[in-house]
């Protein structure tokens, strides 16, 4: 392949995506990750599946940074995840941590790399990979809103019984409790589903959605979701390595876009080989407004958190 893709945690999302990426023929994959042997066994399982899933993507698994040079994209998820009763702030110490050890070697060996953040808390994460890095903004990019806009399509298509390749969502905010699911962009083949369903339904699937990651936290009990985050991290990494100009919405950095000033949060964005292409600023009703607010507020007060940490 031509392009090349490091992913750092070969974790249950590091692996998953190091298979999808691979799986797609999108590039060839470095899996890298602290503990020795479990990239390099990952890999190597994965390159034995190569013989029968018919892909000539090379897959190479390692604990050392320099297989991981020049990276077209770098997608982040190591960490640790969370547990049953763990909310993903509660994570916020010790992966911010990772974060930056993680980050300072990303940037000394693929200086031009685009990243993709999904270790938790993510949007704050975003704040210590883009300022760790240095990376002009529209170089960190946080995978969320992918994720939750999927979760929210896969409640729309079990609740109206229609495939899910007909519905599209659209949830912006924060990646926590206060993300903001927008069921008047949230459509079944074009049609809003304001129109299809009561608004007793859409609120229930809209707190289903919000809570998204907790439920399936609370079904496996010593891990979160991975398939898909999985999914969602390699869809980004296609529309930039593709410079498909893609419609995602994903955590980006703003300077005012929404009222909003110095801070990663999920906004639609426009995806190509540049990373953020643009942020598409969508108008808002007050109630929705005030929503990604309060959800803005939460991200700042994470990152107010982090810089007390780094005292
Ligand atoms: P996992 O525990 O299966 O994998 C994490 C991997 O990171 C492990 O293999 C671990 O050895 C590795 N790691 C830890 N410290 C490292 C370091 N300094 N350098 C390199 N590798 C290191 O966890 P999982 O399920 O893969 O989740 C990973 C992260 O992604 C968690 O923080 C989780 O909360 C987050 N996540 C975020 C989502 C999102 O929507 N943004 C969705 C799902 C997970
Ligand atoms: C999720 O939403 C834990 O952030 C992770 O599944």
């Amino acid at each position: 392949m031509d392009k090349k893709v490091t992913i750092v945690g070969a974790g249950f999302v590091g692996a998953t995506a190091a298979q999808r990426m691979a799986e797609k023929e999108l590039a060839d994959v470095v899996l890298v990750d602290i503990v020795e042997g479990v990239p390099q066994g990952k890999a190597l399982d994965l390159t034995q599946a190569a013989a029968v899933e018919k892909h000539d993507s090379k897959i190479l698994g390692t604990n050392a940074y320099e297989a991981s040079a020049n990276s077209d994209i770098v997608i982040i998820t190591a960490g640790i995840p969370r547990k049953p009763g763990m909310s993903r702030d509660d994570l916020l110490s010790t992966n911010a941590g990772i974060m930056k050890n993680v980050t300072q070697q990303i940037a000394k060996y693929s200086p031009n790399a685009i990243l993709i953040i999904v270790s938790n808390p993510l949007d704050a994460m975003c704040h210590v990979a883009h300022q760790v890095s240095g990376f002009p903004k529209n170089r960190v990019i946080g995978m969320a809103g992918v994720l939750d806009s999927a979760r929210f399509r896969a409640f729309i298509a079990m609740e109206l019984n229609v495939s899910i390749e007909s519905t599209h969502a659209f949830v912006l905010g924060g990646h926590g409790d206060t993300m903001v699911p927008l069921p008047r962009y949230s459509t079944v083949g074009g049609i809003p589903i304001t129109e299809l369903m009561s608004k007793d339904r859409i609120d229930a699937l809209v707190k289903r959605t919000a809570n998204g990651g907790a439920e399936i936290v609370s079904l496996l009990k010593t891990g979160s979701a991975f398939y898909a985050p999985a999914s969602s991290a390699v869809e980004m990494a296609k529309a930039i390595l593709l410079d498909k100009k893609t419609v995602l919405p994903c955590a980006a950095y703003l300077e005012g876009e929404y009222g909003i000033n110095g801070l990663f949060i999920g906004v639609p964005v426009k995806l190509g080989k540049a990373g953020v292409e643009q942020v598409i600023e969508i108008k808002l009703t007050d109630d929705e407004k005030a929503a990604l607010h309060k959800s803005a507020a939460a991200v700042q007060e994470l990152k107010s958190a982090l810089a007390k940490l780094s005292k």
